[in-house]
């Protein structure tokens, strides 16, 4: 995370003040402010920051939790093909695809520079255009849209998947079906979860 090495994250926590907090999570340890519990701690925090969302609720049995629209947008979701590469609890984030596949992504994105994805480190030539697959929990949120932000608009970047990933656009109707369905993915925020800017020492 930027620190030169390991160990200099130590001197930072000592300064920082958790020192203490760190006694009470590792009472056993002589040494309990290391870079090995600082990961712990940071993996222990970071487990806490779940957005529970009506799709889990409709997952979990709950019938009415999703509206009659968004149950016609998931079937779409997955009909159409978005869920073969959208999939797993956070649908997607797991492998990386090409943006791509039926055509050159910046001709439905207009982006401005054409990232090559996963072909500028590796210097593969099928690892050209491949990026990871977005998540798409609390996807209505945290637009703008794609590697580059090159999309606003949550409903006209459901239709440039279609367009680039599967062929073709889709009917108005469907898109905004599948819109109003990933809108049942959006979650509750964590009462404990902070703002990077406040907590100490981070600028
Ligand atoms: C062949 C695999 C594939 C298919 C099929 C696919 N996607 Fe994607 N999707 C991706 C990849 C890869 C990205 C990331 C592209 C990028 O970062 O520029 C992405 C990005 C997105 C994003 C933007 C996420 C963000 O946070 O910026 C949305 C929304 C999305 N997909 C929805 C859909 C929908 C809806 C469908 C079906 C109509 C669909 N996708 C079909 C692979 C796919």
């Amino acid at each position: 995370m930027g620190f030169e090495s390991p160990a200099a994250v130590v001197p930072l926590l000592k300064r920082l003040g958790y020192e203490s907090d760190f006694k009470g999570a590792f009472p056993q340890e002589a040494e309990p402010v290391s870079p090995g519990n600082y990961g712990k701690a940071l993996q222990a925090y970071e487990e806490t920051l779940i957005t529970p969302a009506p799709f889990d609720r409709y997952l979990a049995g709950e019938e009415d939790a999703l509206s009659l629209e968004q149950k016609e947008g998931l079937k779409l979701f997955s009909q159409v093909g978005c869920a073969e590469c959208h999939r797993g609890p956070l649908l997607g984030g797991r492998g990386l695809r090409k943006f791509g596949v039926e055509k050159e992504y910046w001709t439905a994105t207009r982006s401005e520079r054409k990232d090559p994805g996963l072909f500028e480190s590796t210097q593969v030539e099928s690892d050209r255009y491949r990026f990871r697959v977005s998540m798409l929990r609390n996807i209505a949120r945290t637009g703008p849209y794609f590697h580059d932000g090159s999309v606003s608009d949550l409903e006209e970047a459901v239709q440039v998947m279609a367009d680039v990933q599967l062929g073709d656009r889709l009917p108005g109707p469907q898109a905004r079906a599948i819109v109003v369905f990933l809108e049942s993915l959006t979650g509750e925020v964590p009462r404990h979860y902070r703002k990077p800017a406040t907590v100490p020492g981070v600028h």
